[in-house]
């Protein structure tokens, strides 16, 4: 086998597989490099997202929404449920074996593209006129040339300062995705994405959940309408959240965790629980890689330094994902990692950061593209606003889940959509209309004239967009 490729990519998260995948799509000989190991030491490809991030917690997600509907509210529908128990070992492996499912689906997408894997960990080892040395170590030991390197190694949970993870009770994302026994009390720091999805999580499946978040507003990147009506839902389920607040030395033992903090109003609190979920963003990864020794520019942050190509300041070098500025989202790197592919390949890959949806996996989902109301307001963009509740959606009605609303902001004059904002059942799902229209600059006018098949929760948009209008028919 020849260890020359058109392409190497370190990195077999979504930015990384789905770049090779693409690559040798286009005809290029691709070769991708991945460190993750499964429990048994084996290749685990797909990175945090099929790990530990976006799929393992969307599978708790789901199991512990089906513990919750069974415990409180399968009875409405005439339900009734005797002994409901929950056996957290088995959603635990039901879990895990999603992961495996996905780790063995990119191996099998490898395989079936021609993308040559080495399992192992890949760092820059110089460079001749035949391209990049690349040293794989680990599993798989090899050297390596490559004429184009994508960088695509992704981030890591950030701790707070003197509190490292040990993942028995100071827990990132890996450890809050494989707790044995439902704590009792749990403590989350962050009220972001991680924090109210686990927070969620653990919730619903008995734990009394605390909140505590630095900033003063609550989901402040969201829509602040959005932001306020998941506040007041959240605190009816029982996550107690509180904003405002400021850290103090936060103390471990074997038992439990002590984490004290001055309140919005300046006073003193305590909290005591049993384990604590620390969720405070997460920072790029990019150690081991060598990237002092080939003179790679990497910002005061940590990022591999990019330009809108997503090309580093090395020749033929580039970098996607979590690891590059940017939301850090799977789909905002698999679509760099598209685009990455295709410039290699001779063609004009393009990424349009003003379409990345945003979805939050709570109950109700929350999801959002384009802009909010307070961004068009700061701008002094001239907009219309038009909203459309579930609750007035039959199929939402049918369904028993009439939360939230669709909320839909429109250039004033022209009428093109500039962001919808979704908090509500299936707001992932719904999402992906707003998206299109916004690809396609269409207006409002666009959706309220398509036709939404009947009942679905899809009409919600369709309303939301008669509203910019001021002329809804269902509500
Ligand atoms: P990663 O997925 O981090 O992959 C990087 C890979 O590179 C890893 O496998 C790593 O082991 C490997 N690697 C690093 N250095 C080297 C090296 N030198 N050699 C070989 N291999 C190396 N995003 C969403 O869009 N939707 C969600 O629902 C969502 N949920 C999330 C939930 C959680 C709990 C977390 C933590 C994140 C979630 N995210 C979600 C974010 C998402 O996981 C990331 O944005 C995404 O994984 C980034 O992809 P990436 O390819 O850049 O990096
Ligand atoms: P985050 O950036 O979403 O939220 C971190 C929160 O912690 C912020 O609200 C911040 O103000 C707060 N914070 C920071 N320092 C603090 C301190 N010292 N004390 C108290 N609060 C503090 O980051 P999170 O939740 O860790 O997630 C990381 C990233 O992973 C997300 O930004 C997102 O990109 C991705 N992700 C995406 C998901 C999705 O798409 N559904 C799900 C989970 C994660």
């Amino acid at each position: 086998m020849s260890n020359q490729f058109d392409v190497v990519v370190i990195g077999a998260g979504p930015g990384g597989y789905i770049a090779a995948i693409r690559a040798s799509q286009l005809g290029l000989t691709v070769a991708c490099i991945d460190a993750w190991q499964n429990s048994k030491g084996g290749p685990a490809p797909g990175g945090t997202c099929t790990n530990v991030g976006c799929i393992p917690s969307k599978a708790l997600l789901q199991s512990s929404e089906h513990y919750d509907q069974a415990g409180h509210h399968f009875a409405e529908h005439g339900i009734e449920v005797k002994g409901l128990g929950l056996k957290l070992d088995t959603m635990i492996g039901r879990k895990d074996a999603v992961v495996k499912q996905n780790n063995e689906g990119i191996l099998y997408l490898f395989k079936k593209n021609k993308v040559t894997f080495f399992h192992g960990f890949g760092s820059f080892a110089g460079k001749s006129d035949a391209g990049w040395a690349i040293k794989v170590t680990g599993t798989a030991e090899a050297d390596l040339v490559a004429r184009h390197v994508v960088i695509a190694t992704g981030s890591a949970a950030r701790a707070l300062p003197d509190l490292p993870f040990d993942e028995k009770q100071i827990l990132s994302n890996s450890g809050a995705l494989s707790i044995t026994a439902v704590p009792r009390k749990l403590g989350v720091i962050g009220a972001g994405v991680i924090g109210l999805e686990m927070g969620s999580v653990w919730r619903r499946l008995g734990a009394e959940v605390t909140v505590l978040e630095a900033l003063p507003d609550f989901l402040a990147v969201v829509d602040t309408q959005v932001a306020r009506e998941a506040q007041k839902i959240f605190a009816k389920q029982g996550l107690d959240i509180h904003t405002g607040i400021k850290l103090g030395d936060i103390k471990a033992t074997a038992k439990q965790v002590t984490v004290p903090y001055t309140d919005a109003a300046g006073a003193e609190q305590k909290l005591v629980v049993d384990k604590l979920i620390v969720s405070i963003g997460r920072v790029p990864y990019t150690s081991g890689l060598n990237a002092d020794a080939v003179g790679l520019a990497i910002d005061d942050r940590g990022f591999v330094v990019v330009d809108g190509d997503c090309k580093t300041n090395l020749p033929n070098v580039w970098a996607v994902g979590d690891v590059v500025r940017g939301p850090m989202l799977a789909h905002k790197a698999e679509e760099e990692g598209v685009a990455v592919a295709e410039r290699i390949g001779g063609q004009h890959g393009h990424v349009n950061f003003d379409t990345i949806p945003w979805v939050i996996y709570t109950s109700p989902e929350i999801a959002w593209v384009g802009q909010t109301e307070q961004q068009l307001k700061a701008s002094g963009r001239a907009y219309k606003a038009g909203s459309f509740p579930f609750l007035a959606n039959g199929r939402a009605r049918a369904l028993g889940d009439t939360t939230g609303f669709v909320k839909i902001l429109a250039d004033a004059v022209t009428d093109e959509v500039l962001g919808v904002h979704i908090i509500g059942p299936m707001a992932s799902e719904l999402i992906a209309e707003a998206v299109t229209i916004m690809e396609f600059r269409g207006a409002a006018e666009d959706i309220a004239r398509i036709c939404h098949a009947h009942p679905t929760l899809s009409e919600s948009m369709k309303e939301a967009a008669l509203a910019v209008d001021k002329r809804t028919l269902n509500f």
